[in-house]
């Protein structure tokens, strides 16, 4: 697997300084918040030559975290970037035969974005912090309520984490999302929805015939439905989050998913699920009385 010692090195650095010192100082912010890989790079490039061509630091950035993958035979290139955002960069990439894919999504999450990441009390609370391999410890728990560099990045590598455990248990339980495939510290694997030239649209962006629409609505609101016997709470479902290709839809984007059994907005986040999905089949004439829906998902699901 690949090396990420410098990372580890990094973080192990930055716990024992924390410890030791009270708030940050200022020179110690002009510390990269994430380790410059170049060195590193350079050992990983053999071999691995990705097709897609960008700029110098996006090139470093995809050898940096896809070449694990590529070591690991599960790509074989990265062939062009579906969406580069202030979040997260997704990456189509040819899948290794071992994978039965032909296609792989990629994302690779940008480090910076977890200093100011979405409202992210709201989703964490009764959250484990989870590290890459998915445990939870009290160092770490210390160190994300500390703020430190430590715990921010931390707090980040909790995030994919909870994507992707997330992904892997709601895939398993038969919702309607790419399959999960692989994860590192920064990135995530999962089946690509569309083809080598056009990605799936977001369910936003395409008009859908009107005898699509219905059954749409109703296999959402199943899968809603599906999510919370799972023990999850989509959090941020909208046609933004929803890939649409040939007729069928694939839910994204779940790192902010939250267990209704241990967080307090569970019920209010479902509520607005709900009602974006509503609103959004409402431009279709479909009638529907979100408040009603949630409850009825709800109380069959969580006892009261
Ligand atoms: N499995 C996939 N197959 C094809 N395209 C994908 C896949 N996953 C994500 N994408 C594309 O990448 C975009 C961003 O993915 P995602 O929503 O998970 O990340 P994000 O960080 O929330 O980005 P944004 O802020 O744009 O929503 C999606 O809108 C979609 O266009
Ligand atoms: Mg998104």
């Amino acid at each position: 697997m690949k090396d990420y010692s410098h990372y580890l090195d990094y973080l192990q650095d930055d716990l024992e300084e924390s410890e030791q010192r009270e708030p940050r100082t200022k020179a110690r912010r002009s510390k990269p918040e994430v380790v410059e890989p170049t060195a590193q790079v350079e050992t990983r490039k053999e071999g691995f030559n990705p097709s897609f061509s960008s700029s110098f630091h996006e090139r470093d950035w995809i050898l940096t975290y896809l070449s694990g993958f590529y070591e690991d035979q599960l790509i074989t290139d990265v062939l062009r970037q579906v969406k580069g955002g202030k979040e997260a960069n997704v990456y189509c990439c040819a899948a290794h035969p071992s994978t039965g894919m032909d296609l792989i999504a990629a994302k690779v999450y940008r480090p910076r974005m977890f200093r100011n990441l979405r409202n992210d009390v709201l989703y964490r609370q009764g959250r484990d912090i989870l590290d890459d391999g998915g445990n939870r410890g009290r160092r770490e728990f210390l160190a994300m309520k500390k703020k430190t560099g430590f715990g921010q990045n931390l707090r980040h590598t909790s995030w994919l984490m909870n994507e992707f455990q997330t992904m892997e248990l709601l895939y398993a339980a038969g919702a309607d999302l790419p399959k999960p495939v692989a994860h590192n510290d920064n990135a995530i694997l999962m089946s690509y929805m569309g083809d080598e030239r056009w990605p799936a649209p977001t369910l936003n962006s395409v008009r859908l015939d009107k005898e699509e629409a219905q059954p749409l609505f109703e296999r959402l609101l199943h899968n809603v439905d599906l999510m919370l016997a799972a023990g999850r709470v989509h959090g941020d479902l909208s046609a933004h989050n929803i890939l649409y290709w040939e007729g069928e839809v694939r839910i994204i984007d779940f790192p902010q998913a939250v267990d209704p059994l241990v967080n307090p907005n569970a019920l209010d986040l479902l509520a607005r699920d709900v009602e974006r999905l509503c609103q959004y089949f409402a431009r279709y004439n479909i009638v529907s009385a979100p408040a009603e829906l949630t409850a009825e998902i709800w109380s069959r699901h969580i006892p009261t």
